[in-house]
This record gives structure tokens, C-alpha cells and sequence, in this order.
């Protein structure tokens, strides 16, 4: 199971509190319904990487919803159900009759034949994997297509007859129906065209998008920026905003978005909770404060954190005291800058002064929405957040300023570029809330974390030296409980073993070791026995994800 950052929780937030205006006015929307496809997301970031803003919504969304959005253009995303099946989600059956252009994959395509007069059928062959298309009709969707082109299939209905002014636009050995239009753009297609093993799927998108919707393509970070910058305003007036930096990307980005809007109004808060890599704590510092002049609040918390982690060794036990330990001294922070005002106070003169509105910025992206509310119309905006500070004592009445909500991971980046962040801040690889506290295997104190320190620092600097950086996930250094004995010129050592684990990953969710060049192996192996005081051996990780984890604790 995924270990999520432990300074986290999911906290409750009322519909419509801190969505600062989903698709603002003018902007292009295409909306993806959400049927339960794995690859549902996958849909909405080609959307977006076609340059149209697109949301993820249930599939079962009420109509009114949906026209609140004004979508240009509507997409039903697959899913695992059969249509003819007890308690299969259906959209709202008006949308056909929206006027708005429809594209239908997979179950979605099922599901259009079904409600407008057309065949499903169980085929007694499922189709799964490549398979060969042959377009009928190069018009629409296949606009300056090939003939024939390879597809990714998966599925086990197929459509035998179109429904009524339906046009079969092509076929394929298993699929008499694989794709379907009429002149209402109301279009369907039985293959993923979302998915990598779609080679043209990407253009089939676009057609769809520009050909079929009529968008202009006006989605890309420069506009987001006005906007978000706009919304940041409306949302938080003259109010005072505090963003607790993690160091990520995440935070950094949605602080200098909300600087960028109200300036000094915002304040961060940098706890260096004494588990950071080298130099890492000064990296934000100065980026925040010399080059981004962001009133900033840094914290040095690392006695508090180790005092409490004294004689700990437990890995869950450490991640529970350091979110605790976190939340402490960032609560402390906001109150000492005079933020939030769960009831009213009185000051000096025995008044009771107006509230004064208090919000916290937090980088909740995308991904992280979509996983709360997207296959669950009834509950409330649930939001599970990511570096974010959940669990905060109820004194602290903070509304949420979430500015990146509707951003995927790599458009952050873009975001954070735009903005004038350094790329090694922008293109840091993911690491953990808890720090070196989960990489110091066993109990922590202040000199095993300075060795680990300075083997993990000689492992980031071979893999960029390497230019590597980038095309791993992670790559860094952990200090075993191991002491191995070794020599060293004449004489004996009986000293610590450092292990190496660098991992390829899309999500973090699977992961394989990387395939290093022995050179960069050996060259972060022998700068590390030779470089660091008190480590005679140093291992490769190979396992990978599952049946091993990523971190060692
Ligand atoms: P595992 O070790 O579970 O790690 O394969 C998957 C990803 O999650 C990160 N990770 C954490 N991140 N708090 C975090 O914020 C944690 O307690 C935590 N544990 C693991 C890990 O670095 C990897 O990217």
C-alpha cells in the first residue's frame, strides 16, 4: 500500500469553498465522464496536452451540472461495467440531446449505442490488445488518417448495429463497429485512443477536439497564471494567507502563484525538522527570500524533532512523531504570526475586533481531487491532500487556497518555470514528508543522519553528473544497521554499509530498479567509502516495486 506524507490527512472542505470558479468564462472546457476506466485520467491529460482545459466529473453527473460548465465538447470514458448490467452507472440521457459533441470510448461508445437505438452485444470473443483498424470514413475524428492503423483494444461487448443515422466510420476483425458518428457530432470509438499503444490516438483526439468541438486551443500555463492569479485575489481579498513550504515543488509553486497575487499578504512558513538533505534547508531559503522575495518564516525545529525521535527505531512510530512533532511547530507559527481566528477575540480595549479572514495555501493538485470525489457524486468534496497540513487544531479555522487543484503534475512544472522557479527546484525528485528519517534505518541521531547526509549528496551528484537526474524517479542513499568489516591501506575497519537505491517509475505506485552503468555505480561506490568518514561498503538495491517498496521503511 502507498505510505502517504504523514503531516497528511484527508480534511472536509463544503462544496464550492475554495474552488476558485471552475472554468472560468472564455476558457474552452471539455469535460471527460468518468465511467471507472483505469485510463480515465489518461484522457483528460491528453485533453489538456492539446491545449483545451478539460475536468474530470463523474459519469453519472446531473445534467444541470454539466451545462453550468458549458463544455465544448463531452467525453465518455471507458469502464469496466456492461451496459446491459444491473447497476451500471448511465449518464444523464439528455446530454445527447445537449447539442454538444460527443465522443465515446470504449464503454462509452457501448453505452451511446445503447441509449440511441443501436445493438450491444457480448462478443464471444473478448478483444484485447493491438488490433487493426480499418477506417470506412476518413471524416470527422479520422480526418487525414491512414486507412489502416493499430489500435488498443479491451474490451468484451461489441457493437453490432449503429443505432439509426449512425455511419459505421470503421472496423476492425473483431469490432464489425469500432467506430461510429452521426452528423450531430455525436462520434464513438471501441479503441483506447488515450493509451501510448494508440499510435494516432493523439491526432484522433485533436480532430475530435478541434475538428468536431470547434476549440481554438487557449489552455497553457501563461493564461493559467492570469487567471489563477485573478481567482487568488477574489477568493482571499485583503485577507493574510500562510503556506507551510515543504521544499517540494508542489508547495513552492502554489506559494509563488499566491505571492504572485497578493504579495506580502502571503507568509511561509520552512520548518527544518532536521531530517533534510544537504544544503537543502538553505536551497529554499534562498530561492524564497533572495530571489523570489517571499516573506518567509524559517523554523530550525531539529532539536525538537530528534529529542522526540531519541531511541525510536520503528519506521511507522517515526513517521507518526514527526507529523505530530509538525503539526506542533506549525500551528505554534501561525499563531505566532497572528493568523486565524476560530472565535472572535477580544483585544486591549475589551472590543471585539472584526475577524480577520485567515487561509492556508496548500498544493493539492490534480490527481489528488480527482481520487476523492471522481467516482462518488454523493459525497462532499472530500479532499485528500498532498503536502498539506491536515490535522490541525480546531483554533486554526483556515480556508483552503488551493490554486493548482485543477493541474496535473507536469503542468506544475511548466507553471513553476513560467514563474521564474529554478529548475532544480522544479524538477526535484519526489521525497518523503519524513525525510532521512526513514533512510537512517533504525534509530536516528545526529551522526548517522550527517553520514547519510554526505553518501545521499555523492549519489544525486553521479546520477546529474551522469545526466540521469531526470529519467529516474528517485535515486538516493540509505545507512543500514550494518556494520561490515573492511581494510583500509594497512589496517582493519569494522564500519557502517551504505546502500544505493535508484528507481525508475511513472507514479510511484510500481517501480523497477534502474539499470546503472557500472561506471556511475562505481563512481558513486568509491566516492562514498572514500569520501565518507565511517563507511567502508556500499550495496545496489535491485529489488523492485512490488514485492520491495521504494523507501526501506
Ligand atoms: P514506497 O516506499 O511506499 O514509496 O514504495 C512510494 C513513494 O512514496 C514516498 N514515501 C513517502 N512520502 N511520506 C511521504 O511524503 C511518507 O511517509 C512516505 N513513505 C514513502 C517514497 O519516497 C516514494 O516516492
Amino acid at each position: 500500500m502507498p505510505r502517504v506524507e504523514t503531516t497528511e490527512e484527508p480534511g472536509t472542505v463544503e462544496p464550492g469553498q475554495q474552488q476558485p470558479g471552475t472554468a472560468p468564462a472564455g476558457r474552452e472546457t471539455v469535460l471527460v465522464l468518468d465511467f471507472g476506466s483505469q485510463y480515465s485520467q489518461l484522457i483528460a491529460r491528453r485533453v489538456r496536452e492539446a491545449k483545451v482545459y478539460c475536468e474530470l466529473i463523474p459519469g453519472t453527473a446531473p445534467i444541470e451540472r454539466i451545462r453550468e460548465l458549458q463544455p465544448r465538447g463531452l467525453i465518455f470514458s471507458g469502464g469496466p461495467a456492461s451496459v446491459y448490467e444491473n447497476g451500471a452507472p448511465h449518464p444523464d440521457r439528455g446530454l445527447y440531446d445537449l447539442g454538444v459533441p460527443i465522443l465515446g470510448i470504449c464503454y462509452g461508445m457501448q453505452l451511446m449505442a445503447e441509449a440511441l437505438g443501436g445493438t450491444v452485444e457480448a462478443s464471444n470473443k473478448r478483444e484485447y490488445g493491438l488490433a487493426s483498424l480499418v477506417v470506412d470514413d476518413k471524416q470527422s475524428i479520422f480526418g487525414r488518417m491512414p486507412d489502416q492503423m493499430p489500435v488498443w483494444m479491451s474490451h468484451g461487448d461489441v457493437i453490432s448495429d449503429a443505432p439509426p443515422g449512425f455511419r459505421v466510420l470503421a472496423h476492425s476483425g473483431n469490432s464489425p463497429v469500432a467506430a461510429m458518428g452521426d452528423d450531430r457530432g455525436r462520434l464513438a470509438i471501441q479503441f483506447h485512443p488515450e493509451v501510448v499503444h494508440t499510435p494516432l490516438g493523439k491526432e484522433i483526439i485533436h480532430n475530435f477536439l478541434y475538428d468536431v468541438c470547434g476549440c481554438t486551443g487557449n489552455w497553457e500555463p501563461l493564461s493559467f497564471i492570469e487567471s489563477a492569479v485573478a481567482q487568488i485575489r477574489a477568493q482571499v481579498g485583503n485577507g493574510r494567507v500562510i503556506c507551510a513550504l515543504s521544499g517540494g515543488v508542489d508547495s513552492a509553486v502554489a506559494a509563488t502563484l499566491v505571492h504572485r497575487a497578493i504579495g506580502d499578504q502571503l507568509t511561509c512558513v520552512f520548518v527544518n525538522n532536521g531530517l533534510l538533505r544537504l544544503q537543502e534547508g538553505e536551497r529554499v531559503i534562498d530561492v524564497m527570500t533572495k530571489e523570489l522575495k517571499i516573506d518567509l518564516r524559517y523554523v530550525d525545529a531539529t532539536d525538537r524533532f530528534l529529542t522526540a525521535l531519541a531511541g525510536v527505531s520503528d519506521p511507522e512510530a517515526k513517521r507518526k512523531i514527526i507529523g505530530r512533532e509538525f503539526i506542533n511547530v506549525f500551528a505554534d507559527e501561525a499563531r505566532a504570526i497572528g493568523l486565524p481566528t476560530g472565535g472572535r477575540r477580544a483585544d486591549n480595549s475589551g472590543e471585539t475586533p472584526p475577524q480577520k479572514v485567515a487561509f492556508l495555501a496548500q498544493g493539492t493538485l490534480y490527481p489528488d481531487v480527482i481520487e476523492s470525489t471522481s467516482h462518488d457524486t454523493n459525497h462532499a468534496h472530500k479532499i485528500k491532500s498532498h503536502h498539506n497540513v491536515g490535522g490541525l487544531p480546531d483554533d486554526l479555522d483556515f480556508k483552503l487556497v488551493e490554486p493548482l487543484r485543477y493541474l496535473f503534475k507536469d503542468e506544475v512544472r511548466q507553471v513553476g518555470l513560467a514563474l521564474g522557479l529554478p529548475g532544480d527546484m522544479v524538477f526535484r525528485q519526489p521525497f518523503p514528508g519524513p525525510g532521512l528519517a526513514i533512510r537512517v534505518i533504525g534509530e536516528v541521531t545526529r551522526d548517522r543522519l550527517d553520514t547519510l547526509r554526505e553518501a545521499d549528496w555523492i549519489v544525486i551528484d553521479e546520477i546529474k553528473k551522469a545526466g540521469l537526474y531526470r529519467q529516474v524517479w528517485q535515486s538516493f542513499a540509505i545507512l543500514t544497521p550494518i556494520s561490515s568489516v573492511g581494510v583500509m591501506g594497512d589496517l582493519r575497519t569494522y564500519a557502517n554499509v551504505v546502500a544505493v537505491r535508484v528507481v525508475t517509475s511513472d507514479d510511484g505506485m510500481t517501480a523497477d530498479w534502474a539499470k546503472l552503468p557500472y561506471d556511475v555505480l562505481g563512481a558513486i561506490s568509491s566516492r562514498i567509502v572514500n569520501e565518507v568518514a565511517g563507511v567502508n561498503r556500499v550495496v545496489y538495491d535491485v529489488s523492485s516495486k512490488p514485492p520491495s517498496t521504494i523507501e526501506w521503511e
